[in-house]
């Protein structure tokens, strides 16, 4: 067991910190925002998350979770400090480390014995180093630490499985004991564990997470080659997969990617190498094919109902991907803009998201389920692939539209399928003859032959 202090209970902190927490560990959450201290203390968890609610409670009940806004109070003990604060994106995609140099001072100025600080945050290369220049300078006297990177790849709707299951734990520091004892902490999670330098394991994360958005870049090009060329880019992309040195994840064709993560990450490193006079072309193209990702879709939609002006349109999921109710950077809100700019009155409904996005975009016309959505609208737009989606009764939407059009930026259906049921339907990068015409539209009532 060893005494554990998470500086910033956001999404990364809160499940790192549950998760050290549920492997015996006696952890202790700190944040500023005393309003989420306090609702944690009441067993309130500020985020949708699979599984966290109940971990946070046992991990609590059980003296292992505790919460507090006290630097003393959650340094006094503590032998590891993990910096898991926001790194939001500041001018020019650079990131505003903020949050973080108020973390490393805080840290000086309470720390009353040798510790180890633990960088979770997605920081520029070369904040480790900076980040021990911070705390030295604020030490009131000198006490030794270390800093160690050990960036997290957690995916929200899945972080906690994502925690206890690593791919790889990366390590990065100067000082190869604390290193070790970082990774003593992980070795329960029996995962590969790299150790580096503290750079090069800033590196890996952004490299991992650009790759990751140039996959989903790379797939949102070939559809709109497909769309062209009258191919599948679904069955394109799992053609490809089952080569083993391209393998099948992130090649799903839609919207494009969105999140607290990739968008932020891409941009962050773009930056990094322009300021040391580099040209990241891939990066920029992987960004730019990402942006225009929005503009085809309203394309589409204009293509179907024309002029947009007085349309209805409703919007199928809102959030930036299913399972979380994360609205960051999420594609359905460039949409709803781009619609409202151009006349449209926009609805929308998400199974969890509708809180969230009606805070950020007011006029949003939320509904109650699907079937009051499609009331009365000139297009639906598939926005986020959530589950409850895929098996609609779609006769009953048809019912109840103005006009039976969908746009699905996410391939959740067969387009034959769609047709049949007499939808005017377009998806991404399928559905489009030889041409580069749609495929033709079967009229109400008419069955297509398979
Ligand atoms: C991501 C990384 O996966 C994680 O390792 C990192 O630490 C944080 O960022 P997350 O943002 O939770 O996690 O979402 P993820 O499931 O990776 O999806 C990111 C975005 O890419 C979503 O908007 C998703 O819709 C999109 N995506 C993903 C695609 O458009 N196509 C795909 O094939 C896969």
């Amino acid at each position: 067991m060893k005494n554990i202090t998470v500086i910033g209970v956001g999404y990364v902190g809160l499940v790192t910190a549950a998760c050290f927490a549920d492997l015996g560990n006696r952890v202790v959450g700190l944040d500023i925002d005393e309003d989420r201290i306090a609702g944690l203390k009441r067993g309130e968890i500020p985020i949708y998350e699979s599984g966290l609610e109940e971990m946070v409670t046992r991990n609590a009940g059980a003296d292992r979770l505790s919460f507090t806004t006290s630097y003393p109070k959650a340094l006094r003990e503590a032998e590891f400090v993990f910096i898991a604060v926001g790194t939001p994106s500041g001018v020019d995609g650079e990131a505003d480390l903020k949050h973080v140099r108020a973390a490393a001072e805080s840290i000086a100025s309470t720390m009353v014995a040798p510790l180890i600080v633990v960088n979770k945050s997605t920081v520029p290369v070369g904040t480790g180093d900076w980040v021990a220049d911070v705390i030295r300078a604020h030490q009131p006297k000198p006490i030794p630490f270390s800093v160690v990177s050990c960036p997290e790849f957690l995916r929200e709707g899945s972080a906690i499985l994502d925690f206890m299951n690593p791919a790889r734990t990366v390590l990065g520091s100067l000082d190869p004991e604390a290193a070790e004892q970082v990774a003593q902490l992980h070795l329960p999670l029996r995962a590969p564990i790299i150790i580096s330098d503290l750079r090069t394991a800033e590196m890996i994360k952004y490299a991992s997470n650009a790759f990751l958005a140039a996959r989903i870049s790379f797939i949102n090009e070939i559809a709109n080659i497909c769309e062209a060329l009258g191919a599948d880019v679904k069955e394109v992309a799992t053609g490809m997969g089952y080569d083993p040195r391209i393998g099948p994840h992130f090649l799903e064709a839609g919207l494009g990617y969105g999140g607290s993560c990739f968008p932020k990450d891409v941009m962050a490193l773009a930056h990094m190498a322009a300021e040391k006079g580099r040209h990241p072309q891939l990066l920029q193209a992987v960004m730019l094919i990402n942006d225009d990702r929005r503009r085809l879709l309203i394309e589409k939609v204009g293509e179907l109902i024309g002029d947009l002006e007085g349309k209805v349109v409703g919007l199928l999921g809102l959030t930036y991907k299913p399972n979380t109710d994360d609205m960051r950077e999420a594609p359905s809100l460039e949409i709803a803009r781009r619609l409202v700019e151009n006349g449209a009155q926009v609805r929308a409904y998400d199974p969890v998201g509708m809180m969230r996005a009606a805070t950020i975009m007011p006029e949003l016309i939320m509904a109650e389920d699907v079937y009051a959505l499609a009331e009365g609208c000139d297009a639906l737009v598939v926005c986020t692939e959530w589950n409850e989606f895929m098996h609609l009764d779609m006769e009953r939407v048809h019912k109840a539209m103005r006009q039976p059009v969908i746009v699905d930026g996410r391939n959740i259906y067969d387009p034959v399928e769609m047709a049949r049921l007499g939808f005017h339907y377009r998806g991404i990068g399928r559905g489009y003859g030889p041409d580069g015409q749609p495929i033709e539209e079967v009229q109400p009532g008419e069955v297509r032959e398979q």
